[in-house]
C-alpha cells in the first residue's frame, strides 16, 4: 500500500531489454521453491505447532481452505530475518528462513508505533483477517501472523520471481499478448475476491509478483476491505484512483475494475494514461478522463480499457448485470483458456530466473536497517490492545 503517495520512484540500473529471453534458460524445477500448492511450506510449519492448536488449525483449514495457522507456537526467534524484498510506508518485507525446515519464506514487518502514527490500525487488522481467509492461485499465501513489543510480522510465501514493476520496467512495455496473460490471471483475483464481497484497491505493478514459473501472485491487502455496498475511506496509489474515491461519492467494487483498465493501459504503453509530477495534476487528469491511447494499441485492448475506465461506474464494466463474466467475455480475451490458467497451466511470458529458493535477484536491492531495527525491541509495548487478533 502506498497511501496517496506518489508510485516509488525506482530506478532501473539493470535495463536490460534481453532480461525475458536469458530467464528462459534457467532450470525451472528446483525442489522446494515456492512450490505453487504452498501446501508443503505450510506442512513444514504445522510440523512444529504444538499438537492440540494443530489439529485446531487443520480443522480451520478444512472450513476455509486456507493455508493459515490460527495461534502459531512459533515466533520471531524460529526465523532467521534476510535481506529486503521490498519497503513500504510502514514497514518491510525480508527474505526469511524457518530455522528449523530451512523454508523460505517472505516476511513482512510492520512496526507497530508508526502504524498507529499513521492511522492503519484498522487497515492492518483488516490486510491479516482478509489474507487468512482467502485461497486462490493467484494471491499470496498467508501462513501466520505473530508481534512482539516492536514489530506486527506477517509471515507469507515468498514469491521469488520479483515484481511486474521491475519486469515491466526492464522490458520498457509488454506485448498484447503478454498483457492479456497477466490481466487474464488478474481478472480471476478480482472476480474471486469480489465474489466473497473484498474489495482489493491497490492495484498496481508493484504489488502484483511472479512466481517461480511466472503466474501473477497479488501481495499487499492493506488497504483491502470486507464490504457491504460502498465504503468511503479515501486510500489507494493516485495514479489509480478511480473518480468516485476522489469525489468521495462511496465505493464498492468497481474501484477494481478502474485500476484493472489503468492497469492494461500502463502495461501496453510503459506508464499510465493519467501522470503528472503531483497527485492534484493526475486527480484533474482523471476527472477530465481523457486517455491518448499510443498508436501501438490492439483495437480490442483500446475498448476494454475505455470501458473500465467509465467515469460513471453504473456503466462501467465489470459492474454491469454480467459482472465479471462481461469482461472475460471482452472481444480481446477471446480464445483465452480461462480453466486452464486457474490451473496454472498455460505457459507464463516471463520465467523469472533464479539459482537457488533463496535467491533474491529478482528484486530491487535496499539498504538494509541495523540488527536492532530487526529484533524485538524492549521498550514495552503501548499498543497490544490494538493488535489483539495478531
Ligand atoms: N510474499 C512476498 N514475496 C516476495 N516479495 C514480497 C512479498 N510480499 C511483498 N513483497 C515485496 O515487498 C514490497 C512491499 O510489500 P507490500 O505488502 O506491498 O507493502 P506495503 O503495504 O508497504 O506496500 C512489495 O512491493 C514486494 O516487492
Ligand atoms: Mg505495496
Amino acid at each position: 500500500m502506498s497511501m496517496l503517495l506518489n508510485k516509488k520512484d525506482k530506478n532501473n540500473d539493470n535495463n536490460n531489454k534481453n532480461n525475458e529471453k536469458s530467464s528462459n534458460t534457467i532450470n525451472n524445477n528446483l525442489e522446494g521453491v515456492n512450490d505453487p500448492e504452498s501446501g508443503s511450506l505450510y506442512s513444514n510449519l504445522l510440523l512444529y505447532q504444538k499438537e492440540g492448536d494443530k489439529k485446531e488449525n487443520l480443522q480451520q483449514r478444512q472450513v476455509n481452505s486456507s493455508l493459515y495457522i490460527a495461534r502459531p507456537t512459533f515466533g520471531l526467534i524460529d526465523f532467521g530475518l534476510k535481506q529486503t524484498l521490498g519497503t513500504g510506508t510502514f514497514g518491510r518485507v525480508f527474505l526469511t528462513k524457518f530455522k528449523h525446515t530451512e523454508s523460505y519464506y517472505a516476511m513482512k514487518v510492520l512496526k507497530k508505533s508508526e502504524v498507529v502514527r499513521l492511522k492503519q490500525v484498522e487497515h492492518i487488522n483488516s490486510e491479516k483477517l482478509i489474507l487468512s481467509q482467502v485461497h486462490h492461485p493467484f494471491i499470496v499465501n498467508l501462513f501466520c501472523t505473530f508481534q512482539d513489543d516492536r514489530n506486527l510480522y506477517m509471515l507469507l510465501e515468498y514469491v521469488i520471481g520479483g515484481e511486474l514493476f521491475s519486469h515491466l520496467r526492464k522490458a520498457g512495455r509488454f506485448t498484447n499478448d503478454m498483457t492479456r496473460f497477466y490481466t487474464a490471471e488478474i481478472v480471476l483475483a478480482i472476480e474471486y475476491l469480489h465474489s466473497k464481497d473484498i474489495i482489493y484497491r491497490d492495484l498496481k505493478p508493484e504489488n502484483l509478483l511472479l512466481d517461480s514459473r511466472g503466474h501473477i501472485k497479488i501481495t499487499d491487502f492493506g488497504f483491502a476491505k470486507k464490504i457491504d455496498d460502498r465504503t468511503w475511506t479515501l486510500c489507494g496509489t493516485p495514479e489509480y484512483l478511480a473518480p468516485e474515491i476522489i469525489k468521495s461519492n462511496g465505493h464498492g467494487k468497481p474501484v477494481d475494475w478502474w485500476a484493472l483498465g489503468i492497469l492494461i493501459f500502463e502495461m501496453l504503453a510503459g506508464y499510465p494514461p493519467f501522470f503528472d509530477d503531483n497527485p492534484f495534476g493526475i486527480y484533474e487528469k482523471i476527472l477530465a478522463g481523457k486517455i491518448q491511447f499510443p498508436p501501438h494499441f490492439d483495437s480490442n485492448a483500446k475498448d476494454l480499457i475505455k470501458r473500465l475506465l467509465t467515469a460513471d461506474r453504473s456503466k462501467r464494466l465489470g459492474n454491469l448485470r454480467g459482472g465479471s463474466e462481461d469482461v472475460k467475455k471482452h472481444k480481446w480475451f477471446r480464445g483465452v483458456d480461462w480453466q486452464g490458467l486457474l490451473d496454472r497451466r498455460i505457459q507464463a511470458p516471463i520465467i523469472p530466473p533464479y539459482q537457488h529458493p533463496g535467491d533474491t535477484g529478482n528484486f530491487e536491492k535496499y539498504p538494509e536497517p541495523t540488527d536492532d531495527d530487526k529484533s524485538g525491541g524492549i521498550t514495552g509495548d503501548p499498543y497490544r490492545h490494538m493488535f489483539t487478533n495478531f
